[in-house]
């Protein structure tokens, strides 16, 4: 299955399977590691446009880019068109290429402030945002949702169709509702529903592997996949995936050595990228990932989860490599 190469505004992919947000993971030395394994597009996580509008030292930490990762997207929520525009134009200067706007995110805490999908439900709201923040800056606007709120309230149509109206240039399209949070199947059927009449290109998103990828992208308008978890620890999955559509061959997952690899490797970036040791505090989130399915996982995860030092970290692996 051919897929011609996505232009977001006036940046081109090199391909169009790209990363997803996820918060706590996607920080640069994980996107670095996603960049070489073949994705198209690298997202940071969601940034609180508030907390950039009152320049949070911590919430631009979030944004640093480094220049082997390009293209890279960063993505903010809000619900005011104040605190939207003023994050807009920080994230411009901050050098990203693109800005993507969070209309999925069900974590109640957000939605309590009226942003992530909550946004969605006020959709008038939502037009005046997206219209006012594609007009600050000049960089692409892209935005990320999903079907809607629960199943019969498929709202995604109307939200691709203000998100063409006011000028955003792709979406990503989560195929689960709000209240499904990040599990269960996706809606394959529903997403299809909410292509069909789009006018801007759409990402798919939502448990995308090599059994359900095809079908994805059979959907009208949906011009490439978006792939979140199943990255993690596993970042050939885009240059894999990518050949899959390409040839409709299937390569062999990673072996061990292979993910040990990565994994050393991505301790390391984030040991070198974070000052005073906070580098491995915070890729422990990704362990599990990394071990998921493998034998002795809970002793390694808990022993990389005590190391203060890379060398020691290298160790720990090696040994669980025997
Ligand atoms: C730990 C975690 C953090 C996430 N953070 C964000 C985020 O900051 N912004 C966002 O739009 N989606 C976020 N998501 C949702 C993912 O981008 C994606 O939509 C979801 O994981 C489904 O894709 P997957 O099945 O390929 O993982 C997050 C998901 C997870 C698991």
């Amino acid at each position: 299955m051919k897929i011609e190469t996505l232009k977001i505004g006036n940046i081109t992919l090199s391909s169009n399977i790209i990363l997803a947000p996820m918060a706590g993971i996607t920080d640069l030395p994980f996107r670095v590691m996603a960049k070489a394994g073949g994705a198209g597009l690298g997202c940071t996580e969601m940034v609180s446009a508030k907390a950039l509008a009152y320049v949070d030292k911590k919430t631009r930490e979030l944004m640093t880019i480094d220049a082997g990762e390009r293209p890279v997207s960063i993505q903010i929520f809000g619900a005011d068109i104040d605190s939207m525009t003023t994050a807009a134009k920080i994230v411009e200067q901050s050098g990203a290429d693109i800005l993507d706007i969070n209309l999925g995110c069900p974590v109640r805490k957000i939605a309590k402030s009226g942003a992530g999908a909550k946004l969605t439900s006020n959709e008038k709201l939502t037009a005046q945002i997206l219209e006012a923040v594609v007009k600050a800056v000049k960089i692409p606007v892209t935005l990320k949702t999903r079907l809607g709120p629960e199943p019969e309230q498929n709202t995604a149509a109307r939200i691709l169709k203000i998100a063409y109206e006011c000028g955003i240039k792709m979406a990503a399209l989560h195929a689960r509702y709000t209240i499904n949070g990040h599990s269960g199947a996706p809606d394959i059927n529903a997403f299809k529903g909410a292509c069909f009449d789009s006018k801007i290109p759409i990402i798919a998103n939502g448990g995308i592997d090599f059994s359900n990828a095809g079908d994805f992208l059979s959907a009208d308008n949906c011009v490439g996949l978006m792939i979140g978890r199943g990255a993690i620890g596993n970042y050939s999955i885009f240059s894999r995936l990518q050949k899959f559509l390409d040839t409709g061959v299937i390569n062999q997952e990673p072996p061990l050595e292979q993910k040990m690899s990565w994994l050393v490797e991505h301790a390391r970036k984030a040991n070198a990228y974070y000052a005073n040791g906070r580098g491995l505090i915070i890729m422990r989130k990704t362990l599990p990932y990394y071990f998921k399915g493998l034998p002795n996982c809970h002793k390694i995860i808990g022993e990389l989860n005590q190391v203060s030092t890379i060398e020691e970290f290298e160790k720990a692996v090696g040994e669980y490599l025997g």
